[in-house]
């Protein structure tokens, strides 16, 4: 089995890596198993971001390291809450204050349009000049009050096209098979099994 130490200390990023990569024989280990501190994401952009946590965690782990970097991006606010997602509503960071701010921010608007923005970034070492990396988004609406207990972060606020569920309401299959993070880490999965064929 190959060891790849996961950049973030997210449980739900955590069970959804582990649960993609599984069949392709990787065992995702979390930064804490290490004793890693979270990187600093000053950055303004997801892919400087994630790079920057990636390096971090595989300088310290030695091993190879999968980092992403996420958000929300809601039409009606110019793209925010963006790169500052987790910690939209102040800190420390909190899911239960960043969905009230969200509500509060849309408040009395009707260009609910947002979308989920996913940046992975695989580096094999830290020096590892040649990063893969691989981007998706999730399309949907934000939804007036939050439905749901599975997911995470702004999953409950999160209507997903269609199926007229939140993202909170769905299984975690069937979010692995919709999500950003699933479509960017198919992306990286096909890349990791075109190159050991
Ligand atoms: P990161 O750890 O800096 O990438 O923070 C990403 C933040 O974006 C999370 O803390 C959540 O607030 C939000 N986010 C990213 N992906 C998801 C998702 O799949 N569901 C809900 N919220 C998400």
């Amino acid at each position: 089995m190959k060891r790849l130490v996961l950049a973030s200390n997210n449980p739900g990023k955590l069970k959804e890596f582990g649960e993609m990569l599984a069949p392709l024989d990787f065992e995702v280990l979390p930064q804490q198993a290490f004793a890693i501190p979270e990187a600093e994401e000053p950055h303004p952009t997801f892919v400087e971001n994630a790079l920057a946590k990636a390096r971090h965690a595989a300088r310290l782990s030695g091993l190879p390291a999968l980092a992403d970097d996420s958000g929300l991006c809601v039409a009606a606010l110019g793209g925010a809450p963006g790169v500052l997602s987790a910690r939209y509503g102040g800190e420390p960071k909190s899911d239960a204050r960043n969905n009230a701010r969200l509500l509060a921010d849309l408040a009395g608007q009707e260009d609910r349009r947002a979308h989920y923005v996913c940046v992975l970034v695989l580096l094999s070492h830290a020096q590892d000049p040649q990063p893969l990396i691989f981007e998706a988004e999730w399309h949907g609406e934000i939804l007036r009050e939050p439905r749901g207990r599975g997911g995470f972060g702004y999953d409950p606020l999160f209507l997903v096209p269609g199926l007229g569920l939140s993202a909170a309401e769905i299984s975690s299959s069937q979010k692995n098979a919709l999500s950003h993070r699933g479509l960017a880490l198919a992306k990286l999965l096909e890349r990791l099994r075109s190159r050991s064929a």
